[in-house]
């Protein structure tokens, strides 16, 4: 794999991540590197232009996530759990099944000087769900319903999803969404489709 490097978030008020160089290699690999990344995918050294986008989106607006309890699932390289500490979050959770994901949400969080406690498994209850760019594996969208039996809320951001199964869920916001460093996607992935949920006795 390629060098990681510290790198800014372009319209993301000084947050910093350790990602990976953007000359990493984009030609045909090695088969046995090829079937490590496969095996494991290193999600966590790029940040995607879902979890970039809700993490610009919470620093323009923290009145999403000041004060709350929330949890980032499917964390990466931490860059939601990150912004929403930076926002003014009560308390932080980053949750992520991936322990290298665990562990540069925990160097990214020490980069940016900010509390996140990091865990393989969801807690039992927190105001507020967030998640980007978890949905890629359809097989994901139970968390849906997972997250809104442990939360009041939950802040979803896809670019690969435009409509969600359960229609309580509204579109509040679409957001320019580029992964850093540049994938090279198809501009049918360049737009974040932000969606939020509340519980319904939560709602106003
Ligand atoms: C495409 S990355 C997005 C990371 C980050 N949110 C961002 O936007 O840059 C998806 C992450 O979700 C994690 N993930 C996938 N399924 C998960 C699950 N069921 N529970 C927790 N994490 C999961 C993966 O390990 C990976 O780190």
């Amino acid at each position: 794999m390629g060098r990681i490097e510290i790198q800014a978030l372009p319209g993301c008020d000084g947050l910093r991540l350790g990602l990976i160089a953007p000359d990493f290699p984009l030609g045909p690999l090695p088969a046995e590197t090829m079937q490590a990344v496969i095996a494991q995918p290193a999600y966590w050294a790029f940040c995607w232009g879902s979890g970039l986008a809700l993490a610009c989106f919470l620093r323009a607006e923290p009145h999403w996530v000041a004060g709350k309890s929330v949890a980032d699932l499917g964390s990466g390289s931490g860059v939601v759990a990150i912004a929403a500490a930076m926002a003014g979050a009560a308390r932080v959770l980053a949750i992520d099944t991936d322990p290298d994901a665990r562990l540069a949400t925990e160097v990214n969080a020490a980069i940016n000087g900010v509390t996140i406690d990091v865990r393989a498994t969801t807690p039992l209850s927190t105001d507020l769900v967030l998640m980007a760019d978890v949905l890629y594996d359809r097989s994901n969208l139970e968390l849906l319903s997972l997250a809104q039996n442990r939360a009041h809320e939950v802040l979803l951001a896809d670019t690969r999803i435009r409509a969600l199964p359960d229609s309580s869920y509204r579109e509040i916001a679409r957001m320019d969404a580029r992964t850093l460093p540049n994938l090279g996607e198809f501009d049918e992935f360049k737009t974040a489709h932000l969606f939020h949920w509340q519980h319904a006795a939560g709602r106003h």
